[in-house]
């Protein structure tokens, strides 16, 4: 029996990949290079199913159906590269390699035109939706070269969650590394929603002192409307699970310092060299780094006291304007992930399709939610969307939430409460709706010390002006 793909890599993400594709009908080669785990595999989870176990790379790439499919599911770095040239002795022109781990999108740009050079075709795709999701339906996000996309499609079209409607949560994205950029960028969204519900959940708590078990019931409600979505769903779920050593909440007992493994830092990374303003996601980075400095953060609490405020407003109306601010930081949040998405196809001469991208997120991945039907409706209706906050349905949510996002951000800042997300989307939001900003200044102050030059209101764009401030020679 000829397998249909191969796998290389059993751990959580490997394994679980395999089984999905086994389910739909697929035959699967499974190679991993500690070859015990094939044997523990075969034996164990894959025993009964249309899986075959390869205990060399040579017994494996023999399993495989011509043009081969294979499919790397490991740690991502300098694993991949070695995996791939191993594999390149015994591949022909025309066979696939696919790499599904979480590998930064200038490898993928690198290793797409390097394989394509071996007359090979590479896929560099991102999964999404952690091992539940290989499972049982991840997000699939594939770029790299277009030829191997017929062949991969009904496989990774099979595998992948489904909207209401039936459409996968997976279609080609574009060349090279592109797949692997919308997975980055997803993951700096991610960041960037797990900060923002953190901050609504720290307001609810700190200013209006509620309760766990109160603020679950907030966000299970909050759930029901347009933040539905997985992330406020766990949320809820989390703030209700006892600790089963001390009886508390288990939220509660669990230390404040934040762990990453670099995808979202790759994001705002990606951001700055590009010039794009991901201030909010890269915020959300900064936020995690800054929760990591527990000792130096308990030192500074016992020299600086904050604010002492009481909240003397409206309960019910705070809870309501936290909602609103939530899911405006939420927008703008997005606003910055799609406006990156759309200066790296400038950049990169790559053409996304954005409604496709909201699509791919709206099942299967973290960050799947509501809400990105309203952004693939918004991408639908204006393919060239230069901002998600110009779009109608975002403009009037913006709108009309404007004032709950300041009360609730001046809240904060008068009660001392670090909610640097809300605040950051904040000031991308009026920073992005001000025809005139204070940069006039800053231009003046670099062509005073540094003959930097500068534009005038006064003359068309692209002519530059220096001025002799101090009249020395
Ligand atoms: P992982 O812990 O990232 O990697 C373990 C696998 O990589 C094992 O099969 C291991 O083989 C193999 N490996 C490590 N170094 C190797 C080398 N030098 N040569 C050959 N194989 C090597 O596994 P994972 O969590 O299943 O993730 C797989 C990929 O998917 C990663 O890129 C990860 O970032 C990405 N991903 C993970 C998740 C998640 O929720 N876990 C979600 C989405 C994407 P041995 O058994 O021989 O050590
Ligand atoms: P997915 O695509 O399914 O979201 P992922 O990209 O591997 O899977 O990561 C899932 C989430 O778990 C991410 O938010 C990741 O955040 P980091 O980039 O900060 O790691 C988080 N995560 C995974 N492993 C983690 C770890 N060891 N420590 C902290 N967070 C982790």
């Amino acid at each position: 029996m000829q397998a249909d793909i191969g796998v290389i890599g059993l751990a959580v993400m490997g394994e679980n990949l395999i089984l999905n594709m086994a389910s739909k009908g697929f035959t699967v080669a499974a190679y991993n290079r500690t070859t015990q785990k094939v044997r523990e595999f075969i034996e164990g989870r894959a025993a009964g199913k249309n899986i075959l176990g390869a205990y060399s790379l040579e017994e494996f790439v023999g399993m495989l159906e011509r043009p081969r499919k294979v499919m790397l599911m490991i740690k991502a770095g300098s694993a991949v590269d070695a995996t791939i040239e191993q594999l390149l002795p015994l591949l022909e022109p025309g066979d696939i390699v696919i790499d599904g781990g979480n590998s930064h999108y200038a490898d993928t740009n690198r290793r797409t035109r390097y394989l394509a050079e071996r007359g090979l075709l590479f896929v560099g795709a991102g999964v999404s939706g952690g091992e539940e999701g290989a499972l049982h339906g991840p997000s699939i996000m594939p770029g790299g070269n277009p030829a191997a996309w017929e062949h991969v499609k009904p496989i990774f079209q099979a595998i992948a969650a489904k909207v209401a409607d039936g459409s996968p949560c997976c279609d080609w994205v574009g060349p090279e590394g592109a797949g692997h950029f919308v997975k980055m960028v997803h993951n700096g969204i991610e960041y960037g929603d797990m900060q923002m519900i953190a901050e609504a959940y720290s307001l609810l708590r700190a200013v209006l002192g509620l309760s766990n078990a109160e603020i679950a019931e907030i966000f299970a409600r909050w759930n029901q409307g347009e933040l539905d979505s997985y992330l406020i769903e766990i949320t809820a779920d989390i703030l209700t699970k006892k600790d089963e050593e001390t009886g508390k909440d288990l939220v509660d007992v669990i230390l404040d310092a934040a762990g990453q493994k670099g995808t979202g830092k790759w994001t705002s990374v990606t951001a700055l060299d590009i010039g794009s303003p991901s201030s909010t996601i890269a915020e959300a980075v900064f936020a995690r780094c800054l929760s990591a400095l527990k000792d130096e953060r308990v030192t500074a609490s016992r020299i600086f006291e904050g604010p002492k405020a009481e909240f003397q407003g409206d309960r019910q109306a705070f809870v309501e304007q936290v909602r609103q601010a939530l899911y405006a930081s939420k927008i703008c949040s997005y606003a910055q992930g799609y406006q990156l998405m759309r200066m790296a196809a400038q950049e990169f001469g790559w053409e996304l399709d954005y409604g496709s991208i909201a699509l791919m997120w709206r099942e299967g991945c973290i960050i799947r939610a509501r809400f990105l039907e309203n952004i693939k409706a918004a991408y639908d209706k204006n393919p060239q969307l230069q901002n998600l906050l110009l779009d109608d349905y975002f403009a009037r949510i913006i709108q009309n939430s404007q004032a709950a996002w300041r009360q609730v951000v001046t809240t904060a800042v008068l009660h001392g409460v670090w909610t640097p997300a809300f605040s950051s989307a904040l000031a991308y939001f009026d920073g992005y709706r001000s025809a005139t900003l204070s940069t006039n200044l800053v231009q003046a102050q670099r062509d005073y010390f540094g003959a930097h030059t500068y534009e005038r209101t006064d003359r068309p764009r692209g002519q530059f002006f220096h001025t002799n401030w101090t009249g020395r020679g």
